[in-house]
């Protein structure tokens, strides 16, 4: 006789499939990069990420509109920084009236309740594209927290409910949190980057930043001194608990699909909300692979957001998120 189980009776139909379904993707999930630039009517698209686009504040304005009437309710900003704004110590990044600040302003305008949070880091304000001060052949830690905690508390001036630090410099929450709590910003959340690979993924979000770093005195090209080294699991549970103990609301690992053990892993570890960056490289890997109608882009899309979210993603930062709230609708 057969088994009296048989599985396939769960799969046998398209409405069976929909009543056990254990992963649902809904708006709900996703947190929406936007790249921001200065100028009027600018749109431009970034070559390697097909579909993407850097902004001026003008079609910014635009876009939330278009994205909370769509469902999404949170953005998270990066700014391009003109070259001759860089500096060392990311000096522009404070300025009260730097394109970060107005981009906050903007968002908040055109969507007050559309959640807003904003990239804190030095890279597309350092002349070096670190994310950290360069002296002495070294990225300087405790000096490059006091620019990052100047940095959140600029950006909560300016109206970001949260700040989302991705430097990975160490004890940059409490030095923000502090600084937070100093100004009186005390419902100020922080997302941190919490478990931040070195990781090749990030290419195509450096080509949109013009970010890359780039070698200086006895300081390499990438960013293995201050990012985790991708063969490590043990240390990216002890990034994340540090970083929840200094007083983080919500953890993140970045990138996504090639880190989903450490998803799971820390999802299973932490009480805290978990986010995952499914990042700039991921993206655009599908793209190509679909232009050249090789894969099934919205098939492939689908899939890998279901792992994300299955790894155990309470968020996820995707540049599909329109994409995929298109598909689903
Ligand atoms: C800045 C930052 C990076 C990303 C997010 N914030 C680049 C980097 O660390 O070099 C990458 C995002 C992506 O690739 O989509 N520190």
């Amino acid at each position: 006789m057969y088994p009296l189980i048989r599985n396939r009776r769960l799969r046998a139909s398209a409405s069976i499939r929909r009543l056990v379904r254990e992963t649902i993707i809904t708006p709900d999930d996703f947190l929406v990069p936007l790249f921001v630039v200065e100028g009027k009517g600018v749109k431009e698209e970034i070559p390697s990420m097909p579909n993407y686009y850097r902004m001026s504040l003008d079609h910014i304005e635009k876009e939330v509109k278009t994205l909370w009437d769509m469902g999404l309710c949170a953005v998270l900003l990066f700014v391009k920084v003109p070259d001759g704004l860089k500096d060392n110590k990311g000096s522009e990044a404070i300025n009260p009236d730097g394109l970060m600040q107005r981009a906050i302003k903007t968002v908040k305008n055109a969507c007050p309740e559309m959640l807003v949070m904003t990239d804190v880091a030095l890279d597309p304000f350092s002349s070096y594209g670190h994310d950290g001060i360069v002296a002495d052949g070294q990225i300087l830690n405790d000096e490059t927290n006091e620019v990052l905690a100047e940095m959140s508390v600029s950006h909560a001036t300016a109206g970001a409910d949260f700040v989302a630090p991705s430097d990975m410099m160490d004890g940059r929450i409490l030095t923000i949190r502090e600084a937070l709590e100093d100004e009186g910003f005390t419902n100020t959340g922080i997302m941190s980057y919490s478990a931040k690979y070195a990781s090749a993924f990030y290419g195509p979000f450096r080509d949109a930043l013009d970010s890359a770093p780039v070698a200086i005195k006895n300081v390499p090209k990438d960013k293995k001194t201050y990012q985790m080294d991708s063969a490590n699991r043990f240390e990216a549970i002890r990034e994340t608990q540090m970083d929840i103990d200094e007083g983080a609301d919500i953890v993140m690992v970045k990138p996504g699909l090639a880190y989903l053990d450490i998803v799971r892993e820390i999802r299973n570890e932490v009480d805290v909300p978990v986010a995952v960056y499914q990042v700039s490289g991921e993206y655009a890997m599908l793209k190509a692979a679909a232009e050249k109608g090789w894969l099934d882009h919205d098939a492939v899309m689908l899939e890998q957001l279901l792992a994300i979210k299955r790894a155990g993603a309470n968020i996820i930062a995707s540049y599909f998120a329109k994409d995929m709230v298109k598909l689903i609708s």
